[in-house]
């Protein structure tokens, strides 16, 4: 039993199955679109949302350092990352390098849990996005009913014809949604760009002092919303200081979700040993270095308890007399969050594929589309399931289980890595992640600190979506996976 549950899929059966007719996707990504892939997915409600709320409850000026933390974090666990890429080259990241390591179980787990970070949050940003358009067509004079919009929403028709949108485009090809995402990309970032240059005349240097605000005990997050890792040490809930810093890093981390999709797409990429590790680690260098200006930018020009919580950067530019540059940020904004719905939906498909081919998911799911080359019945499948979520569910509260998620996706990669070295030093790597084991070692304790640094209920819900994926392995998976049924030899464990 417990060796059937770690019964691990050699990387070459898996490279093999790429090739089957009928489940092979086209290869049309290079090493560029696979950047633009990254800064497409990772820049959106994180800078464009979270920054202000995070600097007035918990960080102050601070919250530059918190997001300079949370991308030294992303750092270690993207260098992991880009070595497994570059070593199994197929559909799925994550669960893939599971597979390929750890075992079925381990596998089926991650590949469960990303449901948290792509498809819930892909709903978690068509809200976002909703609540952006709906206010651009209400400065133009356009009020959709309540009913439909706005945070008390019963049907949110704006997020629901995004998701729909954006699910058209994936089912069309890899290359329209890849050019479309190009052009969005590249107005995304020239309104980050804005922000940082024409905010940086308005900064005014007393908005800095104290940059890291003293310490305060603070009764919002009380009771379960406290961080684990205060109610574990018994600690007062502080917002500010160190402890205040740390908590914004667990809440900001948010914003770097998504170079890990990048991974997704390995067999959609031309030369994919080469070119994933590109797109991940330049991606994620890009945007870390594009949200330390853009934070240290807003709390410059505001001080940080007039900040905005919905539209930090807008309202930031509102306030100095720049309206002009608030409704360029708007349509940034948009046009950004599109992007992120795009490939966050992008890489869910992939990774539903990739189960399914597995057949730890029904086979049905990884037929891909005989004229556009697409896992399209995947795609649509899910574009379906985050179109219900962002319709009907409000979604505010659980973007942190779209952290704690992803963070432990991370915690597994890094652990792979170490135990691919082991298992099969033979591996051709075009890509080695420097100082293994330590380097994976830290990456994991880097995450379990911050995934401690959430909301204990954002833990209870976690655990109890873990325990529902159990079932359903029990249940399904276990008894269909082709690996269990298949009669070749590579169902060796590592137990
Ligand atoms: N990183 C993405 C965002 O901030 C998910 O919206």
């Amino acid at each position: 039993m417990a060796t059937s549950l770690f019964r691990t899929k050699s990387v070459e059966q898996s490279v093999r199955e790429t090739r089957e007719p009928g489940h092979r996707l086209r290869r049309d990504l290079s090493a560029l679109d696979l950047v633009v892939f990254g800064v497409g997915v990772i820049i959106g409600t994180g800078i464009f949302v979270l920054t202000g709320r995070v600097a007035r409850e918990y960080a102050g000026p601070a919250v530059a350092i918190s997001f300079a933390i949370a991308g030294l974090v992303c750092a270690l666990a993207a260098l992991c990352y880009a070595e497994f890429a570059s070593t199994v080259p197929v559909a799925g990241s994550a669960y893939t390098f599971s597979y390929a390591t750890l075992g079925e179980l381990p596998a089926w787990i991650i590949g469960w849990d990303l449901i948290l970070e792509m498809a819930l949050g892909a709903a978690v940003v068509a809200v976002g996005w909703s609540g952006y358009f709906s206010s651009l067509l209400s400065t133009l004079g356009l009020d959709l009913p309540s009913t439909f919009a706005g945070e008390d929403a019963r049907f949110n028709l704006p997020a629901v014809l995004i998701v729909a949108l954006v699910t058209a485009v994936l089912v069309a090809g890899i290359k329209v949604s890849s050019r479309i995402n190009g052009i969005m990309v590249l107005v995304k970032v020239a309104v980050v760009l804005l922000v940082i240059i024409a905010g940086a005349f308005s900064v005014k240097l007393a908005n800095y002092t104290p940059f890291i605000p003293p310490a305060v005990p603070t009764e919002q997050v009380e009771g379960i919303r406290a961080p684990l890792l205060q109610l574990i040490f018994g600690i007062t809930p502080v917002s500010f200081g160190w402890l205040g810093v740390f908590s914004a890093v667990a809440i900001v981390f948010f914003a770097f979700i998504g170079f890990d999709v990048v991974a997704t797409t390995a067999e959609e990429a031309h030369r994919p040993q080469r070119d994933l590790p590109i797109g991940i680690l330049g991606s994620l260098g890009v945007c870390t270095l594009l949200y330390v200006l853009v934070s240290l930018v807003v709390v410059g020009m505001q001080h940080y308890t007039d900040l905005s919580e919905s539209a930090p950067l807008a309202d930031a530019f509102r306030a100095v007399g720049q309206p002009f540059f608030a409704g360029l940020i708007s349509i940034g904004a948009i046009f950004g969050l599109t992007t992120v719905v795009l490939i966050l939906l992008l890489g869910q498909s992939r990774v539903f594929f990739a189960m399914s081919r597995d057949r730890l998911l029904p086979g049905w799911l990884s037929e891909v589309h005989p004229r556009f080359g697409t896992p399209a019945r995947s795609t649509i499948f899910m574009g379906v399931i985050v179109a219900l979520l962002a319709g009907f569910i409000p979604l505010s509260a659980l973007a942190e289980l779209v952290n704690i998620g992803t963070l432990f996706a991370f915690v597994l990669v890094s652990a792979g890595v170490i135990v691919l070295r082991r298992t099969r030093p033979d591996l051709p790597r075009s890509f080695r992640a420097p100082l293994v084991p330590l380097l994976p070692i830290l990456s994991i304790l880097a995450c379990i600190f911050v995934m401690l640094n959430l909301p204990a209920e954002t833990w209870i819900r976690f655990v109890a979506w873990m325990l529902l994926g159990a079932v359903i392995y029990a249940f399904y998976g276990r008894r269909h996976s082709r690996l269990a049924r298949s009669n070749e030899p590579n169902g060796r464990s590592v137990i």
